[in-house]
């Protein structure tokens, strides 16, 4: 599969990045979490003081994020010049804030760029929002990973808190409800382009997704 590309989309605690890279890792492709670069962008505004509110300015500085990925999906890293930044982007002020970077238009087209660059070279699993249907609406496996809010909202909440009690899934509705709301103003997301497969992991185990997404894998090339 040395060329092949692999478009993964969906909302936030649907699993995609665990997923992604699991079949990246089982069909030996690299790993590109689009998500960790929009994270890393709103980490370097808010390192630098810049005003995310600002649209203008920030769409004049995201060209000089010096951004770094590995592509390793036994291992990705990501940095912002010399710093490490994987555990950085994390942090819930960066969930909170990297929607109003997201949904400046300039910054995903900025973006967009570095990810088609990585997607021309193939061979790679690409995660993301927009990748079934702007970064690589050419790939020949294209899926859409959806879960039920309730599903969504169990899972973010353990990977948080280590737990899915009330209280845990109610300080993750921000994190999951708000976020896709303000994410799906500038990418479509929430439903599946043409010729997108569904996997609805609602009621799968993570084992039986990666399945269904390997089976796709099977049948589209
Ligand atoms: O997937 P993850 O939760 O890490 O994504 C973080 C944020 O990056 C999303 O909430 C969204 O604002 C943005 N994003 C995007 N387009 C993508 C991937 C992520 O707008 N392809």
């Amino acid at each position: 599969a040395g060329g092949l590309v692999i478009a993964i989309d969906g909302p936030s605690g649907s699993g995609k990045s665990t997923v992604a890279r699991r079949v990246a890792s089982a069909l030996h492709l690299r790993y590109l979490d689009t998500g960790a670069m929009y994270r890393a962008v709103t980490w370097w505004m808010l390192e630098n003081g810049v005003d995310l509110r600002d649209r203008g300015r920030v769409a004049s500085l995201v060209g000089e994020v010096p951004l770094t990925l590995g592509l390793d999906p036994a291992a990705p890293e990501i940095r912002v010049g010399e710093v490490d930044v994987a555990r950085a982007i994390r942090e819930s002020r960066i969930s909170a804030a990297v929607s109003a970077v997201a949904t400046n238009l300039d910054v995903r087209a900025d973006l967009v760029a570095r990810q088609q660059a990585v997607a021309a070279e193939g061979g790679v699993v690409v995660e993301g929002r927009d990748i079934t249907t702007v970064v690589a609406p050419d790939a020949p496996v294209r899926v859409l990973l959806t879960a039920s809010e309730e599903a969504r909202l169990a899972r973010r909440a353990h990977e948080l808190h280590g737990s899915a009690a009330a209280a845990a899934v109610d300080a993750t509705r921000d994190e999951v409800v708000r976020r896709d709301a303000d994410d799906s103003t500038v990418a479509r997301f929430l439903e599946a382009a043409d010729g997108v497969d569904v996997v609805d992991s609602s009621h799968l185990s993570l084992d039986e997704t990666v399945g269904a997404v390997l089976e796709l894998v099977e049948k589209r090339t």
